[in-house]
């Protein structure tokens, strides 16, 4: 067991690098609060079901959509993530991250959260989950494919994801996270290869083979649902370009074709359905990757302070996605668009936020950011950092905490990766 006082995070550019467990623990018991007060009474529709997250660990979209699930009545809430444990050079804490301290939490408070570290894309991983899932004589109600990962092992081969644009390249002022000042970037276009490469990353080959697998493993229940997680955004140029009609979108749209397939299969197999979910984008680890996203947030966060639009973060969108699916009225139905996907992104993309945030972008001068888009900023790097429990209140950062927790399989966590290392 080991005890450190951790006052500051080490971080190399954009990525933290040192979690601080006790600020992910607050954190977590943050979120666990405000679902429960969500959902005071579980909804009867939600109650004894079983939920398989792939990509549950980080404080993204995945963990939040499943603390919505349980405290609105889900038995269970099987996770996969990738998470490593903490590592030291010397007595120092040199790597830890915030999803195995946010899954310990999540844990130790309740049995129902069961979660398996592993890689998802792995055929070792879908085999050893269902086979447990077979044992146990567990059905899986809800899939919610949440997994937004820069590489993946395929067919002997490493396959990377990409962010970059398609056509011509992007040359636009963005807002630089280090200075917090406009300035210009850059986005190459993609080869063809690297679109193909981001489609097999971020698309939705994965999710059909886990879906698969459930099916011929008997292991789908009546009804089962599927939901792909995705993002479109707004019209704004500079950002439609980077996102939908970028590498990215295209695995987004390969997600939308994938689901349209799984809708039928799951149909006529179970009488289940398929979804691509429409999400608003958000403060993760995975978004301030993104060229031209941080400032396009920062903006929506400086609007949302000012009182020009709401910015919902995901547990928010967690919790409206659980109401939508197994509120009373069924509301899912009313909320597909034309292409039959779930739209949770109707705050995003009100129209006077946009224009409030078009207007911001037509500064294309670098320096000194408009104090709105500052203010945003100022918003975007607090909930930064909170994803690595940093700057969370009530926290005491000079005190000593555990920065190693047991996490085995009393604790009904499966470390598949070390175990596939051994
Ligand atoms: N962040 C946004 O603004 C936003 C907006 C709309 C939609 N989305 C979508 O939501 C989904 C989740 O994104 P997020 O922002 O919550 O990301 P995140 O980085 O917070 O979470 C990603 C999850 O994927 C897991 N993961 C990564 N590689 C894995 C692997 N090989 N095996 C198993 N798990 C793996 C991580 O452990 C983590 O739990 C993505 O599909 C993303 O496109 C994000």
């Amino acid at each position: 067991m080991t005890e450190l006082v951790l006052s500051s995070p080490r971080a190399r550019g954009l990525f933290v690098l040192t979690a601080h467990p006790e600020g992910c623990r607050v954190r977590a018991d943050w979120q666990l609060k405000r679902a429960a007060e969500a959902f005071e009474k579980p909804l009867p529709a939600a109650q004894g079901r079983t939920a398989l997250i792939l990509g549950s660990t980080t404080f993204g979209y995945g963990s939040s959509t499943a603390i919505a699930l349980r405290q609105a009545g889900f038995d269970r809430i099987i996770g996969v993530g990738y998470e490593t444990p903490p590592s030291f050079r010397g007595e120092k804490l040199a790597m830890s991250s915030p999803g195995w301290y946010l899954t310990h939490a999540l844990h130790s408070h309740d049995a129902a959260y069961e979660t398996y570290l592993a890689d998802a894309f792995s055929s070792l991983t879908r085999d050893r989950v269902i086979s447990d899932l077979r044992a146990r004589g567990i059905e899986v109600d809800l899939v919610v494919y949440s997994v937004a990962a820069p590489r993946r092992s395929h067919l002997g081969q490493e396959w990377n994801s990409s962010l970059l644009v398609q056509g011509d390249a992007l040359e636009v002022v963005g807002l630089d996270f280090k200075s917090g000042q406009l300035s210009p970037i850059r986005v190459e276009a993609a080869t063809d290869l690297q679109v193909e490469q981001t489609r097999r990353v971020m698309g939705g080959d994965d999710l059909e083979m886990w879906v698969s697998a459930l099916l011929y493993g008997g292991r789908a229940a009546e009804g089962m649902t599927v939901a792909a997680l995705s993002y479109i955004g707004p019209d704004l140029g500079p950002l439609r370009r980077m996102y939908w009609d970028g590498a990215l979108g295209e695995a987004k749209k390969h997600i939308d074709a994938t689901t349209a397939q799984l809708n039928v299969r799951l149909s006529s197999a179970v009488g289940g359905r398929a979804l691509t979910v429409m999400n608003p984008a958000v403060v993760t680890s995975a978004s301030v990757a993104i060229p031209a996203m941080l400032r396009y947030i920062s903006d929506y966060l400086g609007c949302a302070e000012a009182g020009r639009g709401v910015y919902e973060d995901p547990l928010d969108v967690g919790i409206h996605f659980v109401r939508s699916l197994y509120g009373e009225e069924a509301l899912w139905q009313s909320e597909l668009d034309a292409e039959g996907r779930l739209r949770m992104d109707q705050k995003e993309l009100e129209s006077s936020l946009q224009s409030a945030i078009e207007e911001l972008w037509q500064v294309q001068e670098s320096g000194q950011p408009d104090p709105m888009t500052a203010q945003g900023f100022a918003r975007f790097k607090r909930e930064y950092n909170m994803l690595y429990g940093w700057g969370v209140e009530g926290v005491d950062y000079e005190a000593a905490c555990r920065v190693d927790p047991e996490m085995g399989p009393e604790q009904r966590v499966m470390d598949l990766l070390s175990e596939n290392e051994d």
